[in-house]
């Protein structure tokens, strides 16, 4: 059964159960007719005989002694077989339509069973091969007898009357025979119309599920299903429709993605590479700038304006440094040097490392650490700098105070380090340009905080994900995975 098709499975099943039902019923029915025909015989072969005996009886009555044997032998027309009277006392038999069987004793199993009847009744009894009905009637020694036959005995005789059970069998042979071609034709019909609606119903249907869901298989996501049904088919055509539509605009999104982050990976090599040769220009200049200035400066007295002036172009300078810096980490990203160490005393050091700003700033610093989260394989200095970065970039959002929230969690073979702020939180048009290098909305600011924190938590097989809410505050959380 299992190899078969969903199809004839059903088909075959169900002519299982039709064939029993129909058998079942078939066969009650059956000897429930015959059970008719049966009592329909005995009720015949009951009247025959009564008939028989009255005949008889008046034969005697009206003094016709001679035609006794006669009448007898003249009742013997197609299905009764014998007729005879036998002495209940003897078994001798007394008259009979074989005139060779008087004077014979009557089979003894007849006897037997006058003997044990209470009532006369019609049975069946086989005789020379033959089944026959058979009733064995009293004829009693009523006054009318006794005139000629004298009170000695209560009963004159036994009327043994045998019917052929000739007809009654063909009756039921054609019944058999009915019964069975009747059955047989509800079965094959139900089963052809079984087969047809099945067919129109359900295997074509699933059918073109299937060539269709091969379609989809083969890539095609262009192909529907036909939904104008609103049975479960129909209801499985329209969910098979819509989830290929869902497929359809998955893999498109999929595809966008995958150009974009081409597009980024391309821009970023170029752009790498660019800034990488601007910063090394810029970067032994900016050096002999800066030394030059710090002579010129020795040159005034402290407190002279002009020394004022040129401590103000040493702190660009500084910051034009710290930009060119940047941009040779962003640019040349150094590789990982990676040890096993516990996560939360990496998170601690950079804490560390903000808490005088944040006091500064009236910023309170709330960490809450996971228990027992396994040691992860990274480099302490670059996860470092990520979370200097984003706290930094936290901090820098809260000017008039604010609470920086710092948890970790570990589940799924990775840790969470979450990073919240109470600060004005991103509007959702920008969320997707924090990340892009060179976007920023500070004065002083080099936009390039966020594109390096990404790098290196990719570098870790990471990822570094933001949630923002306008007025409330912003939720950095980089996950690490633990074997990375
Ligand atoms: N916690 C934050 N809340 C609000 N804005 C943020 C936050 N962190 C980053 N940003 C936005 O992302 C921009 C880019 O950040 P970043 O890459 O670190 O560069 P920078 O700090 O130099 O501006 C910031 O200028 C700021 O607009
Ligand atoms: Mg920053």
């Amino acid at each position: 059964m299992n190899g078969l098709s969903l199809k004839w499975k059903y088909i075959l099943s169900t002519l299982l159960i039709l064939f029993i039902i129909i058998g079942v019923f078939s066969f009650s029915n059956l000897k429930f007719q015959e059970r008719l025909l049966r009592e329909d015989d005995r009720e015949r072969v009951e009247l025959i005989t009564e008939i028989i005996k009255n005949g008889l009886v008046t034969i005697m009555l009206e003094g016709r002694g001679r035609e006794f044997q006669k009448f007898l032998e003249s009742l013997i027309a197609e299905d009764i077989e014998e007729v005879r009277i036998f002495d209940p006392k003897n078994g001798t038999i007394l008259a009979s339509s074989l005139p060779n069987e008087i004077g014979k004793k009557i089979y003894p199993e007849d006897r037997e069973k006058y003997s044990t009847q209470r009532n006369p009744e019609v049975f069946i009894h086989k005789k020379d091969g033959k089944t026959v009905y058979s009733m064995l009637l009293p004829i009693l020694n009523e006054r009318p007898c006794q005139r000629c036959h004298g009170q000695n005995d209560r009963i004159r005789g036994v009327l043994d009357v045998e019917v052929s059970m000739k007809k009654t069998k063909e009756r039921f042979d054609a019944l058999r025979t009915r019964t069975f071609v009747f059955s047989l034709l509800t079965f094959l019909s139900l089963a052809i119309a079984l087969a047809i609606v099945t067919n129109i119903l359900v295997s074509k249907p699933v059918e073109a599920l299937i060539q269709t869901m091969k379609r989809v298989e083969g890539g095609d996501f262009s192909v529907r299903l036909n939904t104008q049904r609103s049975d479960e088919i129909g209801k499985l055509a329209s969910t098979f429709n819509s989830m290929v539509s869902e497929l359809e605009r998955a893999r498109e999104e999929i595809q966008r993605c995958h150009l974009e982050e081409m597009q980024r990976i391309e821009k970023m090599a170029t752009l790498g590479e660019l800034a990488a040769a601007v910063a090394h220009e810029i970067k032994n200049p900016l050096a002999g700038i800066s030394g030059a200035i710090q002579v010129i400066s020795e040159d005034f007295p402290d407190g002279d304006p002009k020394k004022e002036v040129i401590s103000e172009v040493l702190k660009e300078i500084e910051r034009l440094d710290k930009t060119v810096r940047d941009l040779l980490v962003f640019a040349k990203p150094s590789e990982p040097k990676k040890i096993n160490i516990d996560i939360e005393s990496v998170v601690d050091k950079a804490v560390s490392l903000v808490k005088a700003r944040a006091e500064k700033q009236n910023v309170r610093i709330k960490t809450s650490y996971q228990d027992n989260i396994p040691q992860l394989n990274i480099d302490p200095q670059q996860i470092q700098q990520v979370l200097l970065n984003v706290m930094l970039n936290a901090l820098h959002e809260m000017p008039g105070g604010g609470t920086l929230t710092i948890t970790t969690s570990y589940d799924n073979h990775a840790v969470t380090i979450s990073i919240s702020d109470t600060g004005h939180g991103i509007p959702a048009d920008e969320l997707r340009n924090i990340f892009k290098p060179f976007y920023t909305t500070k004065h002083t600011g080099t936009g390039l905080g966020l594109p390096i924190s990404r790098n290196i938590i990719e570098a870790h097989g990471g990822e570094i994900t933001v949630e923002s809410e306008l007025g409330v505050g912003t939720t950095f959380k980089i996950r690490l995975p633990v074997n990375g």
